[in-house]
Order: C-alpha cells, then structure tokens, then sequence
C-alpha cells in the first residue's frame, strides 16, 4: 500500500522507515502524504505503543525535502508546501503515542526538521545534522526556525541556520539535540531498548508527560495549568489505581491504558 515508507511492527513497536535510499530518502509529496497515513494508522491502532523513525539505506536519515519539487514553485505554491509540512511535522510533535527518530546518516533541512519533530533523537555516529536552506537561498520551512532554537538555544542554532554548517552525532549530543549516540549496527535495538521501557509504562501517563511538555513551548496553553489538569484527570484512569496499588502491595504492574 504504501510506496514511500516501509513499516516494521514488532512488540508494540512500529518502526516507519522512509524508503527512497536512491534520493538520500528526501521528504517529497508522497512521503508527507504517507506520513499522514501512517500517524492516522498509530492514532487508532492499539497495538502500536511507539514508533521509531528512521531512514532506508546506510547514508540517510533524510537528506532534506525534495529539492526537485522546488523549481518554479510560486510563493504562495512554496507557502502551502511549508504549511503541509509543519501540520505534519505537528502531527508527530503532538502525538500521544512516543515517537523518536533514529538518525542513521544525513538529517538535513527538512531532515532535520522531521528528527527535531520527534520527541526524541538517538544517532548513529555516522549522522550529520544542519540546516543547509540558506545555501539555495531558502530558509527552513517546516518548523526548523522554532524547533533548533528550542531545543539547542538561540545562539547555536542562529549560526547553524544562517551558516548551513552540518554538525556530527557527538557535537548534536552536546548540544541536547540527541539522546544517546550509537554505532550505525546498533542504533535499532538502542532506541528499541528504551521505547520498551516506556513502553511498559502506563499509556495514559506517558501522553500526559508529552501533552504537558509540549506546552512548555505552546504561547496558548498555561503548561502548569495543562499539568494540574493531566495530574488529575490521571486519578480518574484504571491504570492509576493499578499503579499505587502495585506499589503498595509489592508487585508488578498490569497496565491496560485505561
Ligand atoms: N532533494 C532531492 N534529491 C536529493 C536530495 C534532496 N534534498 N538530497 C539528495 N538527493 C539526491 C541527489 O540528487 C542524488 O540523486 P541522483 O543520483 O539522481 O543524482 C542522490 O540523492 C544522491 O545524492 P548525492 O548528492 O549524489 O550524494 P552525496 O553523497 O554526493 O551528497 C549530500 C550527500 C547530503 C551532502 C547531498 O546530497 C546534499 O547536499 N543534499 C541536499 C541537502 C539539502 O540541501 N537539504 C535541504 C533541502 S531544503
């Protein structure tokens, strides 16, 4: 069914793997139109707990949007493209359900963007990371202005933007940009490892922890606010009283993510 993405399920867990390795896998209008899809599949699906983003091939995470869909683009043709992309990137932002890109090469430009909408990175040691739009007279279009900033400081991420100069795993991480660094053989089963921890946590906590987060940097919402709400609607879930009880009584919990 789907010609730009390769789905992986397995536990719980479903791995979305854009699959255009001969283009470095660049975000083009199937890809956005996939993704859609597929965050319309995780939204409904019980089975899928968490996802993993990642790239085909050894050299890519995603090399950026397809330049090719660029020429002779309009301005508001360029506007409605960049709107697309940032609903979508908004999408996975604000998905109740863990979502974290693996990044096993080049995330660039939109790359980048996509791996920044995640709400968490880990990288292989061979992943590059920039935002190159200002070497073809662009700047970043789908989010990429707000999310660096947020998510590295102000100061790094104006010289990134304005200088296109890509930066390494070990520098993303010292940068708060990433989570973990691994080899390229091991980067899968890392990110695994940790959606299964959550995983194994209560569905409905883990999207209150993301609901409240994301406020933080959501000018409409009054994030303490938005937590008192979630720590409370939390006393109303099954798998609350479940939780405090296994506490109690010394022993594992089942949680049903009700
Ligand atoms: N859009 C469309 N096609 C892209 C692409 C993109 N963003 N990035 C790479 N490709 C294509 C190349 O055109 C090439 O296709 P071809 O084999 O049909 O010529 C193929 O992917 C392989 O890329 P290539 O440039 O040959 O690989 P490389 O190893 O020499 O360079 C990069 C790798 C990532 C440095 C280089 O591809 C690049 O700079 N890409 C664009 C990055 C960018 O500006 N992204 C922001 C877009 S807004």
């Amino acid at each position: 069914m789907y010609q730009t993405l390769l789905l992986l399920p397995e536990n719980g867990i479903l791995t979305v793997v854009i699959n255009r390795a001969d283009k470095l896998n660049a975000l083009n209008k199937d890809v956005f139109t996939e993704l859609n899809l597929v965050l319309d599949e995780v939204e409904k699906s019980s089975a899928i707990k968490s996802v993993i983003i990642t790239g085909a091939g050894s050299k890519a995470f995603v090399a950026g949007a397809d330049i090719t869909e660029f020429k002779g683009m309009s301005k508001e043709e360029a506007m409605a493209v960049a709107k697309r992309g940032q609903d979508v990137f908004a999408r996975i932002e604000n998905s109740s359900k863990p979502i974290v890109a693996a990044v096993n090469g080049f995330a660039l430009g939109g790359g980048c963007e996509l791996a920044m909408s995640c709400h968490f990175r880990v990288a292989a040691e061979n992943a590059k990371f920039g935002q190159p739009e200002v070497n073809l007279g662009l700047i970043p279009g789908y989010g990429g202005t707000q999310r660096l900033v947020q998510l590295i400081g102000k100061g790094k991420a104006m010289e990134l933007l304005m200088s296109a100069h890509m930066i390494d795993a070990n520098e993303a991480k010292a940068l708060g940009l990433v989570n973990y660094v691994t080899t390229p053989e091991t980067l899968l089963d890392h990110t695994r490892k940790i959606l299964e921890t959550i995983n194994s946590k209560a569905p409905l906590a883990v999207a209150g922890c993301i609901k409240a987060a994301n406020a933080v940097y959501d000018e409409s919402k009054d994030g303490y606010a938005l937590e008192i709400e979630e720590f409370g609607n939390a006393f109303d879930t099954e798998d609350m009283k479940e939780g405090v009880s296994a506490f109690l009584e010394k022993r594992k919990t089942t949680f049903t993510g009700k």
